[in-house]
């Protein structure tokens, strides 16, 4: 959702922020502003809309200087989208600038208390009554008695190697003003926070904190960044610090330090980013979706890699950190995810039960919060998330913790939050996932979730003969997918001619039931037509009713065991007249009149789900480009839900 960057060093800020926020656009926004500090003045630039027509325009007309400075794309919560309510704000002096992801709940409270100190709003945003809120404890830690009693400082850890050290400015009492205003602040902030705070009187300085909004440290040579999502950094350097909930980080060109509001010392460690800048570029495609669906066979090559043991015909991980008797010992697992993930998830089930025998059941994350379901001791909560932040997903995960359970994740992005905070868990390696709409994700989430079952299948009854079936098939993917791509044409012309109707229906049964539901996702996000998905044995239920020349119906049709079944409510479709789009395996005999046949190799049905879905996503995909939408960045929507 909404994005941070922040420099510090000797270099023109403006240009580095303002690439940065570009590197953010993908998460979805609706305006964006920047902040510099310039010979004791801060300047702020922000405009409504996207950065191209907005703030790139006004930084041309109106350019700042300084080399210190913070950039946000702001989704709105609190305020229309406006120039006004877009970020950074300035507090009542002006002296301090905000920017700010997340929700404060408490600012009512906060804000009635400061129109009674005389404070003068100019947005409708809570992050303005947190700027108000920092700037007037800036003003009572810079003047020496203005404070009073102190409460207890909370300690720092110094992230810059250097043990001991304290931050280099100081009120006098080795801490920095800004720094400690921030603190009282966020003592009395009841919220999500990721935070980035820069004041005219710290020429030096971004103060930055988080809680329960991502944040990181990106380390460079004589200068420092932040941001909120490393594709905004990852072009100036690879050494990031992830921070946790409740540190509060003090930056400057040379150092940092880290302190945490809630423990007596802040975990600071330094990762490694594990991509490129270039990775998370369009390259030669139109569109980063079409991009990401064409990666998809490196991306299965690489969740597979290194994870296969032929001989012990099954997959081992590095991260899962149970031994095989804890393996042995899960009785059942629940697995919590949203949105696509939670498609995912559906596959999972048959996967997990199919080839282990452990009763799994599936949940929205935001769902598995609220129902206090009883879980028995040995449950182990999966949870499934491609960004690593979705706060429902998190939330899941906390809980899960809370009541005592052991959590593992499938996760993409490495560091996030989610990752960090599991017990265990399978990276995907699908690098970056620009685009809105998650394909490639997707996939590598039906892979390592094909990968778990079997380990924890061969951990207990399932043959060797099938451990072995299934590495092979696995072995066949990547190919398979270039051979569905290579169908690109063919399923540009059907989304052209069917798929711009207002409505469509897309279905199938057991494993191929989840595709059909991530199909008419897919249509929904990009091209905005209503798509619906259901089971093909629920048509007769009920929405047959509505099938008619109007209604397009994409039908997930594997040569399974269900076949037959699945041939004759093709039938009663072609009956009423209803379009037929069918996805199926080679030497399926769809009914006459289908107006779309796409043949997919067959794989083994464990892993056939990922081969049936790669049509779909392409099909969505046309449709969004033949209406002429923003197929990377759809209205309304966001990369990472960070708010639940
Ligand atoms: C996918 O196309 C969607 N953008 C959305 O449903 C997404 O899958 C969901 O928000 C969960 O995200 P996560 O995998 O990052 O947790």
């Amino acid at each position: 959702m909404c994005g941070i960057i922040g420099f510090v060093g000797k270099k023109s800020a403006s240009p580095i922020l303002l690439e940065g926020l570009r590197r953010l656009e993908y998460r979805g926004y609706d305006s964006a502003g920047v902040a510099l500090l310039h010979e004791g003045s801060l300047l702020v630039r922000k405009k409504k809309g996207k950065i191209n027509d907005g703030l790139a325009r006004l930084l041309k007309s109106e350019p700042v200087k300084g080399s210190l400075g913070i950039g946000h794309t702001r989704w709105a919560t609190h305020g229309a989208p406006s120039d006004k309510n877009s970020h950074p704000h300035l507090d009542q002096s002006g002296k301090i600038s905000v920017v700010h992801n997340g929700v404060i709940e408490n600012y009512d409270s906060i804000k009635q208390k400061l129109l009674n100190n005389g404070h003068v709003f100019k947005s409708d945003t809570d992050t303005e009554i947190l700027a108000h809120l920092i700037g007037e404890y800036y003003e009572k830690r810079r003047t020496k008695n203005g404070w009073g009693e102190h409460p207890r400082e909370p300690k720092a850890s110094d992230g810059s190697g250097l043990s001991g050290a304290s931050p280099h400015q100081t009120n006098g009492n080795g801490e920095n003003p800004l720094t400690l205003a921030v603190c009282d602040a966020l003592r009395e902030v009841i919220g999500t926070y990721g935070l980035a705070v820069i004041c005219a009187e710290q020429p030096n300085t971004i103060v930055t904190a988080r809680r329960g909004s991502p944040l990181i440290i990106g380390i460079g040579n004589g200068e420092n960044f932040i941001a909120s999502d490393a594709n905004a950094i990852v072009a100036h350097t690879k050494k990031v610090v992830y921070l946790n909930d409740y540190d509060v980080a003090t930056i400057t060109p040379e150092r940092f330090d880290v302190l945490n509001l809630g423990t007596d010392t802040a975990n600071v460690q330094i990762s490694k980013l594990e991509f490129d800048a270039e990775d998370a570029q369009r390259g030669k495609h139109a569109h980063f979706m079409l991009k990401e669906i064409y990666e998809q066979p490196q991306t299965i090559a690489n969740a597979v890699r290194g994870r296969l043991d032929f001989e012990g015909a099954t997959a081992r991980f590095g991260g899962l950190n149970m031994s095989i008797a804890e393996l042995r010992g899960i009785e059942r697992i629940v697995i919590a995810a949203s949105g696509t993930s939670w498609h995912a998830a559906l596959v999972g089930e048959y996967l997990i039960e199919e080839l282990a025998q452990i009763p799994v059941e599936v949940e929205f994350a935001h769902e598995f919060c609220y129902r206090h379901a009883p879980l028995e001791r040995d449950t182990v909560l999966l949870v499934l998330s491609q960004s690593g932040e979705t706060a429902d997903t998190l939330a899941a995960l906390r809980e899960a913790k809370r009541r005592g359970h052991r959590t593992l994740a499938i996760v993409n992005v490495v560091g996030s939050t989610i990752a960090r905070e599991s017990d265990g868990g399978i990276y995907m390696h699908a690098g970056p996932e620009v685009a809105v709409a998650s394909t490639k994700a997707f996939t590598c989430t039906l892979l390592c979730t094909a990968l778990l079952a079997l380990n924890l299948g061969r951990v207990r009854d399932l043959s060797a003969a099938d451990g072995k079936r299934l590495i092979a098939a696995l072995g066949r993917i990547p190919d398979q997918i270039r051979q569905v791509l290579a169908e690109r044409e063919r399923i540009r012309q059907v989304a052209v001619k069917y798929m711009q109707r207002s409505s469509a229906f897309f279905i199938g049964r057991t494993h191929a039931y989840p595709v059909a539901l991530e199909g008419a996702q897919k249509l929904k996000e990009i091209s905005y037509r209503h798509a619906e998905a259901y089971q093909t044995s629920e048509l007769k239920h009920g929405p047959l009713a509505l099938i008619s020349p109007d209604v397009p119906t994409v039908a997930i049709v594997p040569n399974d065991e269900l076949l037959d079944r699945n041939i004759g409510a093709l039938h009663e479709i072609a009956a009423r007249s209803g379009p037929l789009y069918v996805v199926t395996h080679p030497g399926v005999q769809v009914p006459d009149g289908a107006a779309a046949v796409i043949v997919v190799p067959k794989n083994e049905p464990e892993l056939d789900p990922i081969l049936l879905t790669i049509p779909l996503q392409l099909l969505a995909y046309h449709a969004s480009v033949a209406l002429g939408h923003d197929v990377d960045k759809p209205r309304n929507l966001a990369k990472s839900v960070t708010v639940e």
